[in-house]
């Protein structure tokens, strides 16, 4: 089976922080390890003119994001690391996109019906007041991004669940007007790392103004810790574990062993002060290796930079070959261009290899659900390989009995029974 593609982009307007690291980054790179996907991750520096124009802050993010992803170790070997805007292939997709992609389907996107949506509350005439053609279309670079690299597996927090349902539409409504190219995208979302807290106990969030820096001074951590709100409890007085800021971030770092040892602590009625003190050391320890690494590259741009670069050869070597078959899809091709001409037979080559293994799953899938109760009957016997061999019998018998088209059909379910059976058999 071939190797499903996971992809996702960092928009680089600010600091990564310990949200971005647990809902993110580490599982982003614990994936990359995983020899069953190919991984793309990318700084998303054209999605960050979107909403930010403040230059020297787009180019410090794009630093600090490319710096940390490096310092927990990512792989630029194993994962394809890149800018965005290295990519010139994005752009140009996105154009095509744009050409294709129904204005009203832009409409609904939330990201611009929040502005609109705020523009009226707020008694504006003009409800598009503010609105950039950028954030507009937001949307459409996005499903490039996705499109460009036929990924499958989009990893995102739920806000962005919808964009990629929009990249699907998109992709879908090219492969349909012209010709069938792009895979279509899947978000992935984590519970779990949707609800990390932040200092106020409210999802930690830029927005929100409550974020714990990942790389921070020591100083700066312990004092962002001193500021995780609490309840009034006393010292000695039993605490609730999970209804605490405090205890959910240890647990996000920590083995089970240590959390069930910081779970007592807390129903012995550990003093605030020092559960501050625990989490304090115990994310600082943690974090002190990444952290050096992480200052090391920051002042080792060019390294940094260096990355990237390798990066963007990787990513092209797919992205230019593949815009020029998409330009050509839409007519613009070079004067000579000779299209293949397409028999049946390629156009079913052309499938990938687990598009035809997906649709052979499926097809078994529907002929055990008809078989269930031939198999049942098996499971539910004593002698279950002497059943089987009278089930297998039985449809032997049937088959032989039928005419050419039954008789394909029974020969189908006859092959599938075998295989199903074979684990009751000597
Ligand atoms: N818009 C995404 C965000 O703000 C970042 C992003 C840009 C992205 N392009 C992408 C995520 C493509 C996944 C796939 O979080």
């Amino acid at each position: 089976m071939s190797k499903q593609t996971v992809l996702t982009g960092i928009t680089t307007t600010g600091t990564p922080h310990i949200g971005n690291y647990l809902g993110a980054i580490k599982p982003a790179i614990e994936a990359s390890l995983n020899p069953a996907y190919n991984s793309y991750f990318f700084l998303a520096d054209y999605h960050a003119l979107i909403k930010c124009h403040e230059p020297e802050r787009v180019a410090r993010s794009t630093q600090e994001i490319a710096a940390t992803w490096l310092a927990l170790g990512l792989d630029t070997d194993v994962a394809t690391f890149y800018r965005q805007s290295d990519i010139p292939e994005i752009p140009q997709l996105t154009w095509l996109l744009t050409c294709t992609t129904s204005k009203g389907l832009m409409n609904r996107a939330h990201a611009y019906k929040a502005s609109v949506d705020a523009n009226r509350d707020a008694g504006k005439e003009d409800l598009d007041d503010g609105v950039t053609m950028g954030l507009f279309s937001y949307p459409i670079l996005m499903a490039a991004d996705i499109l460009m690299f036929n990924a499958d597996i989009i990893p995102v927090g739920k806000d962005q669940i919808q964009h990629i349902e929009m990249a699907r539409d998109i992709a879908g409504r090219f492969n349909h007007g012209f010709e069938p190219l792009f895979s279509l995208p899947q978000a992935q979302v984590d519970e779990a790392t949707q609800l990390i807290p932040g200092l106020d106990g409210r999802k930690m969030s830029k927005s929100y103004d409550n974020t714990i820096p990942l790389f921070s001074s020591t100083d700066q951590l312990r004092k962002l810790i001193n500021q995780i709100k609490t309840d009034t409890r006393a010292p000695g007085e039993p605490k609730d574990a999970d209804g605490s800021t405090l205890f959910q971030l240890y647990s996000l770092f920590a083995s089970e062993a240590e959390n069930a040892a910081m779970r007592n602590r807390f129903a012995e009625g550990i003093a605030w002060g020092d559960a501050k003190t625990e989490l304090f050391e115990f994310l600082n320890a943690q974090l002190e290796a990444p952290r050096q690494r992480y200052n090391d590259l920051m002042a080792d741009l060019g390294y940094v930079e260096a990355q990237l670069q390798k990066g963007a050869v990787k990513a092209r070597e797919h992205s230019a070959p593949f815009i020029d078959n998409i330009l050509a899809a839409t007519g613009i091709r070079p004067l000579t261009y000779v299209p293949a001409i397409k028999t049946d037979e390629s156009v079913k080559k052309e499938k990938s290899a687990e598009d035809i293994a997906r649709a052979e799953q499926g097809r078994r899938r529907a002929i055990v659900m008809q078989l269930k109760r031939e198999i049942e009957r098996v499971e539910a016997a004593d002698d279950k390989a002497a059943e089987a061999q009278a089930v297998l019998a039985e449809k032997a018998l049937q088959v032989e009995s039928l005419k050419k088209k039954a008789r394909q059909k029974a020969e189908n379910e006859l092959d599938v029974l075998r295989e199903e059976l074979s684990r009751y058999q000597g």
